[in-house]
């Protein structure tokens, strides 16, 4: 059995249309997965799904044995997900210490998180030496460093990050590949992530979805689905910018 199992889920947002309409797939334990699709597809919406931000019409989502589906975003946290969603808000008049705390509410135990704390800083030296800046003072590379950290304070299973270098400067970006590539590599976190780079997604993961209309359409080995024609002539011209123009912010 996968970690994580996602059957036949349909979703959409309050009363409207189905924007899932019919999304199967399996997660398995330390693997890396990246989501790719174009605009409107509904990756986001499967992310949000599979974390409770919105519950499934129909279909089930299954996480290490458990049922998951409909259930409140922090249950599926204390479960062992984590999710670092587009906007990746870190409180930006927090500082960097604050923000990384925050992420470890859920322990209950100030012990724990202090253990934890020094683990994370230890991961993440850049942040140790910014513990005491205000999260908004950092660039938009930065800030999204400390977004990942905040989400390991509680250890997770599986960590969930949507489009990660969105905005970000080539550089910066590398970076957080960089980043996300070690902490599968290094400590076996299940990585499922949504990347609007299709290239660089591609080349971090190990396996990759297509999702196109609220379904998944492909799904293989990272490296077949960039080679694969079909993919290539439907999707892969569209959205495969090499080379992102956009500043860092
Ligand atoms: N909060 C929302 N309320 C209503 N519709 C939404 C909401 N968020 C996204 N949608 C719609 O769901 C569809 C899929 O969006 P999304 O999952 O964000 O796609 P992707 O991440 O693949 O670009 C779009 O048509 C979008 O307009
Ligand atoms: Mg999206």
């Amino acid at each position: 059995m996968a970690l994580l199992e996602l059957r036949s889920v349909r979703a959409g947002y309050g009363v409207g249309p189905d924007i899932l309409t019919d999304v199967s797939l399996d997660v398995e334990a330390g693997g890396t997965y990246v989501v790719i699709g174009p605009n409107g597809a509904g990756k986001s919406t499967m992310l949000k799904a599979i974390v409770g931000l919105l519950a499934p019409r129909e279909g089930t989502i299954e996480f290490d044995g458990q049922m998951i589906g409909g259930k409140r975003p922090d249950q599926v946290l204390e479960a062992g997900i984590c999710f670092v969603p587009q906007d990746r808000t870190v409180f930006p008049e927090m500082t960097v210490r604050e923000n990384l705390v925050m992420g470890g509410y859920l322990l209950r135990d100030s012990a724990k998180v202090a253990k934890r704390l020094d683990w994370v800083m230890s991961m993440f030296p850049i942040l140790e030496e910014r513990a005491p800046q205000l999260a908004q003072t950092m660039s938009g590379g930065e800030q999204q460093l400390l977004a990942l950290a905040r989400a390991m304070m509680i250890e997770p299973k599986v960590l969930m990050v949507d489009e990660p270098s969105l905005g970000l400067a080539p550089q910066a970006a590398d970076q957080i590949f960089d980043t996300i590539r070690r902490l599968s590599d290094e400590l076996g976190v299940t990585i499922l992530m949504v990347e609007q780079n299709v290239r660089r997604g591609l080349d971090l993961a190990d396996h990759a979805f297509v999702l196109d209309l609220g379904t998944k359409r492909f799904e293989g080995p990272s490296k077949e689905i960039g080679e694969d024609p079909r993919i290539r002539d439907l999707y892969l011209g569209a959205m495969a910018p090499d080379v992102q123009e956009e500043g860092e912010g």
